[in-house]
């Protein structure tokens, strides 16, 4: 598994904001969009295109558009949703798959609620958002998930990560083509499993706190 951990004051910037407890949910959401959007610089580095002949005003040329398949989105509900419109701005002709999970908090085991993702993802370039990545054991579900289903080339992108988490995705991936794109990596996980300093519950900053 490759880890890019973005290095960049825009970023670093924008998760300050993103982190400090008064920020209040719409802004909240304006921020992880943009950085979905800086992020994405780095997570799309390798998507895949192909040459394109065009004609410039001047002279004719040779450049690139996405390959198809079109590369596919994955939102992990509730909270990825605040990534997504980051990601679909800068590629309109990607398709959308939506996975929903919750932990329990308790347990602080994932379960998958709601699943609308093609049956088939041979072939297919995945990007898989998720603000959070704690234990990691929603991010390794949702991996599980999609290579089940035939994927082979899976880009996971979180705002956070710990360390624990991490560790934990690189090893249930073992040496599949799976890259994390993280915004920061952070110290570690508390006894509740959040992640420390972090940003709270993501889902319910962005969107309220569910009952
Ligand atoms: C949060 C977060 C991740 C998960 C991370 O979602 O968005 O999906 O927890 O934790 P993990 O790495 O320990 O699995 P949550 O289950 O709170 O659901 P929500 O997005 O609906 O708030
Ligand atoms: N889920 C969150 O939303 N935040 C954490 O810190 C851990 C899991």
């Amino acid at each position: 598994m490759r880890v890019i951990v973005a290095d960049h004051p825009l970023i670093t910037h924008k998760l300050t904001m993103l982190r400090d407890k008064t920020t209040p949910s719409s802004t909240f959401r304006t921020l992880t969009d943009e950085l979905m959007t800086l992020l994405a610089y780095e997570a799309t580095r390798d998507v895949r295109v192909i040459p394109h002949r065009i004609e410039t005003p001047v002279a004719p040329t040779e450049g690139v558009v996405l390959a198809e398949p079109h590369p596919l989105i994955v939102p992990i509900l509730r909270a990825g949703l605040g990534m997504l419109d980051g990601l679909l701005r800068l590629m309109p002709s990607a398709e959308t798959g939506f996975l929903g999970m919750v932990r329990d908090e308790t347990t602080l085991q994932p379960s998958v609620y709601a699943e609308r993702l093609p049956a088939n993802l041979t072939g297919r370039q995945c990007y898989v958002l998720d603000p959070m990545l704690a234990t990691g054991g929603s991010l390794i579900a949702a991996i599980e998930f999609m290579f089940e289903r035939g994927a082979t080339d899976v880009t996971s992108v979180c705002l956070l990560g710990s360390p624990e988490g991490v560790a934990a995705v690189e090893k249930a991936v073992a040496d599949r083509d799976v890259t994390l794109v993280l915004g920061a990596l952070d110290e570690k996980l508390n006894e509740h499993g959040y992640i420390v300093p972090g940003l709270g519950d993501a889902g319910d900053r962005l969107y309220g706190v569910a009952g």
